[in-house]
C-alpha cells in the first residue's frame, strides 16, 4: 500500500435493532483495513455510524412508545459501548440526526436539483418498510411477485404507497453507469455481485422515488418541509458528511473512499442509486464496493422472530474477542455466506491459535530461556533452510498485503497460518535439543534467531486481526510492552532487527485451549 489516504467505511446501521452478529462482522473487517492501512503509514479514515431516520425506526419506536429520538439515544448507547468491547479503531462515527450530517444531506439535495436531476410527480406503486424500498408493479411482474405483494428482496408484504413525491432520474444514468462498471472491474467485489449488479441495470433503470409525505421521521426537502427526504438518500450521504461535505475541499481529503464494505443485501443500493447521485452531482465515485455474505446460525438464518440472533455481549461473554475477530475472518471466505457454529470457533481457536501459534512462541521462547537464559545472538551463518524460512516470511508479506487489498481476509490469515506451520517444521527439522545436547552453540544460536525473529514478523502480520493478543505476543518477544498504533511495517516489517543480546521474556500462554 502506497503511503496516502485511504478511507474505508461500514454501513451505518438502523437503530430499530440491538447490535448483532451482522453488525459486528462488517465493523471488525472494516477494523482489520483500517489498522493494516496505518501499519502501511497510510493516513487512514474509518467511519462507522446509525443510520436513525426512516418509516422502519418510526415504526419501531412507536411499537415501545418512545419517540424515535428516544430510541435512536438508546441503541446508539449500545453500538458506541460496543466498539471499544471489539478493540474497533473508528475514527469517526457518524449519526444521521446530527446538525452535520442535516446539513449535508440537503446540500446534496440542492446540487442535485440544480443540476436537473430532482423533479416531481406522484408515485404511485409498492413500498416495503423492512427494506425501506421501492418497488414498481413492472418489476414485481418481472419476477412474477405481482400475485403475492411480497417484497422481492424479504419476501415481507408490501405497503400500497400513492403520495406526491420528489424523483431522482436514475434511468438517465443506466448507460454511463454500466460501462463505469465494465471498465472498472475492481469497483464491485466479489465478481458474483458485479454481475448481480449489471444485470440489474440491464434489466432497466427506473427514475427513484426520493421522498415521502405520510410520515415525518426524517430530513425535510430544502424549501418544500412537507416532504421527507428518502431515508436511503439520507443514509449514503454520510459517507459525504463525515469527510466534511459540503465543505467540499476538506470533504475531497478523503472522498472518493477506497472501500465500502456493505452486505449483500444493501448491494443495489451502494452499487446502483448511490454512484448514479454522484454521477449526478458531479462528484466521483468510490473506488470499491464490496459485498460480503451473511451468517447463519447452526445453519438457521437470524431473525427476531426464531429469538437466535446472537448478540455480540453473549459472545463476549463466552470467548476472547481477538478469538472471535480471528474466527469471523478465518472461517468464511469474504463475500459468502457461511455458518456460525460454536463447536467450530472451538476448533479453530484449539488448533490455529493454541496448538499452532501458541505453541511456536512457547516452544521457541521456552528454549531460548533453557539455552540462553532468553538472550538472543544474530546467525553468523547461514544454511538453506534459514534461508528458506526467510524468504517465506518475505512472501508472506507481499501475500497478505495483495490479499488484504482484495479484502480476502480469509487468504491472508491462511498464508501466515502457512508461515506458523512452516516455523514448527523448522523447529522439528533442526531439532535444537539436539543441538544444545552436542555442543553446536552456534548453530543453535542460529536457530532460536529465526524462530523469534520469524514470530516478530509473524505477530506483526497478525496486528490488525488480533491486536490484544499481538501486543502480548510482542511484549515476551521484544522484552517490553509495545506500542501498536506507533507501529508501521516499514520501519520495522523487515528480518533482521532483533540485535545481538536482545533479552525476550519467558513464555506465557497467550491462546489458552477452550473446552
Ligand atoms: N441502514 C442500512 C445501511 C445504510 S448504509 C448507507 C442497513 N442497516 S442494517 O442495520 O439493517 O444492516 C447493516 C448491515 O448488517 C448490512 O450490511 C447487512 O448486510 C448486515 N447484516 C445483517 N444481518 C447479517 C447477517 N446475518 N450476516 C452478516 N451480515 C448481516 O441496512
Amino acid at each position: 500500500m502506497a503511503s496516502s489516504s485511504y478511507y474505508v467505511t461500514t454501513p451505518i446501521y438502523y437503530v430499530n435493532d440491538q447490535p448483532h452478529l451482522g453488525h459486528m462482522y462488517t465493523t471488525i473487517a472494516a477494523d482489520v483495513l483500517a489498522r493494516y492501512g496505518r501499519m502501511a503509514g497510510r493516513d487512514v479514515f474509518f467511519l462507522t455510524g446509525v443510520d436513525e431516520h426512516g418509516q422502519k425506526v418510526q415504526q419501531a419506536a412507536k411499537d415501545r412508545n418512545i419517540t424515535p429520538m428516544a430510541l435512536a439515544d438508546q441503541v446508539v448507547e449500545r453500538y458506541a459501548s460496543l466498539w471499544p468491547e471489539l478493540s474497533i479503531s473508528h475514527d469517526d462515527f457518524i449519526r444521521t440526526t446530527s446538525a452535520r450530517h442535516k446539513e449535508s444531506v440537503q446540500a446534496m439535495w440542492r446540487r442535485l436539483r440544480a443540476a436537473g436531476a430532482i423533479y416531481k410527480g406522484v408515485y404511485e406503486d409498492w413500498y416495503c418498510v423492512p427494506c425501506e424500498s421501492y418497488w414498481t408493479k413492472i418489476q414485481l411482474k418481472d419476477g412474477n411477485h405481482w400475485e403475492d405483494k411480497q417484497c422481492p428482496d424479504c419476501k415481507r408484504n408490501l405497503e400500497r404507497v400513492q403520495e406526491e413525491s420528489y424523483f431522482f432520474r436514475l434511468s438517465a444514468w443506466q448507460d454511463t453507469l454500466l460501462k463505469y462498471i465494465h471498465d472498472n472491474p475492481d469497483f464491485i467485489a466479489p465478481a458474483s455481485r458485479r454481475n448481480e449488479v449489471l444485470r440489474f441495470i440491464e434489466s432497466g433503470l427506473h427514475d427513484l422515488s426520493i421522498s415521502r409525505t405520510t410520515f415525518s421521521w426524517g430530513i425535510p426537502v430544502p424549501d418544500d418541509e412537507g416532504h421527507i427526504i428518502y431515508v436511503w438518500i439520507d443514509a449514503l450521504s454520510n459517507y459525504l458528511t463525515a469527510p466534511g461535505f459540503p465543505d467540499e475541499q476538506r470533504c475531497m481529503h478523503y472522498w472518493p473512499a477506497d472501500v465500502h464494505l456493505i452486505g449483500k443485501d444493501i448491494l443495489r443500493f451502494h452499487a446502483v442509486y448511490w454512484p448514479c447521485m454522484l454521477l449526478a452531482a458531479g462528484l466521483p465515485l468510490p473506488k470499491r464496493i464490496f459485498a460480503h455474505g451473511w451468517w447463519t446460525v447452526n445453519g438457521k438464518k437470524m431473525s427476531k422472530s426464531l429469538g437466535n440472533a446472537l448478540r455480540p455481549a453473549d459472545l463476549l461473554a463466552k470467548y476472547d474477542v481477538d478469538v472471535l475477530r480471528y474466527f469471523l475472518l478465518r472461517e468464511i471466505p469474504f463475500g459468502q455466506d457461511g455458518d456460525f457454529s460454536e463447536d467450530a470457533l472451538v476448533r479453530r481457536c484449539n488448533t490455529e491459535l493454541s496448538n499452532d501459534l501458541g505453541n511456536l512462541l512457547n516452544r521457541s521462547l521456552s528454549m531460548l530461556k533453557k539455552y540462553r537464559d532468553g538472550i538472543l545472538t544474530p546467525a553468523s551463518t547461514e544454511e538453506a533452510i534459514d534461508r528458506a524460512l526467510i524468504a517465506d516470511i518475505e512472501a508472506m508479506q507481499r501475500d497478505v498485503d495483495a490479499a488484504l487489498q482484495q479484502q480476502a481476509f480469509h487468504q491472508a490469515l491462511e498464508r501466515i497460518n502457512a508461515l506458523v506451520r512452516h516455523g514448527n517444521r523448522y523447529v522439528q527439522e533442526n531439532e535444537p535439543w539436539l543441538l544444545a545436547k552436542n555442543n553446536k552453540q552456534q548453530r543453535l544460536d542460529t536457530v532460536l534467531y529465526h524462530l523469534v525473529e520469524g514470530l516478530r514478523l509473524i505477530c506483526i502480520q497478525l496486528i490488525p486481526f488480533m491486536p490484544t493478543k499481538m501486543a502480548a505476543m510482542l511484549h515476551q518477544i521484544m522484552g517490553k510492552p509495545v506500542d501498536l498504533n506507533a507501529i508501521r511495517i516499514a520501519s520495522i516489517g523487515g528480518w533482521g532487527l532483533l540485535s545481538k543480546g536482545h533479552q525476550c521474556l519467558a513464555p506465557s500462554p497467550v491462546f489458552p485451549r477452550i473446552g
